[in-house]
């Protein structure tokens, strides 16, 4: 049988040598301050947890679970916040999160925690899609760039599917097409684990 991925982008090595490179200089930028990282769920797992175990910083940690990515592969509509938001008063908070695509989620994140008057706020994704023309937000600290294409695995989904892979790849476009038009086409994720 086919894989479902077309093609692997960043494998599980190529990743961790990226993230040590991202923490070291998060760990320079913020060595004399109070460091609350806000990590938005549930993209950003894998690289949250990969990403602080390499920073040996005194960090708070919160989460954020907000909805936008209506129906399969675009954004649309309001931001929806479905977690408490924490109080990072007077703090230096970096938003962590999986990818930037439209930075529609991100900049209502950034906007909704501004309310709070942390000291700063920065954002770090995996990664960034190469976009023409303005975006909503612009990321401080940025894993890889990629086309504009669909990315999954390593914490990013389709139709909450693929998380778990240990790899980012490019979903098979035929796939993609077939799933946003049936929801219930059977998938055989298990076999790229
Ligand atoms: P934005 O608001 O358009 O920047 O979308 C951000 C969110 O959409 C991300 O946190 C992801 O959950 C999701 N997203 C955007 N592009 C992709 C992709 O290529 N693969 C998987 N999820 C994506
Ligand atoms: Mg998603």
């Amino acid at each position: 049988m086919q894989s479902d991925i077309e093609r692997v982008l960043f494998d599980g090595p190529a990743i961790h040598k990226r993230l040590d490179e991202i923490a070291a200089q998060i760990t320079a930028d913020y060595s004399d301050r109070e460091l609350s990282v806000i990590a938005i769920l549930t993209g950003s797992l894998m690289f949250m947890s990969d990403l602080l175990r390499r920073i040996p910083l005194p960090l708070k940690l919160d989460c954020l679970s907000v909805g936008s990515y209506h129906g399969k592969t675009q954004t649309s509509g309001d931001v929806v916040f479905k977690l408490a938001v924490p109080d990072v008063g007077g703090r230096d908070v970096l938003i962590l999160d999986d990818i930037l695509d439209t930075g529609y989620t991100l900049a209502a994140v950034r906007k909704k925690l501004e309310t709070a008057k942390p000291r700063s706020i920065r954002i770090c994704v995996l990664l960034s899609k190469r976009k023409r023309g303005a975006r909503n937000v612009d990321a401080d600290y940025i894993g890889f760039e990629i086309d504009d294409e669909f990315v999954v695995g390593y914490g990013l989904d389709f139709m909450e599917r693929y998380r778990n892979l240990p790899y980012v790849g490019v979903l098979r476009k035929e796939l993609l097409k077939r799933m946003a038009a049936d929801d219930s086409v059977m998938l055989s994720q298990a076999k790229h684990l």
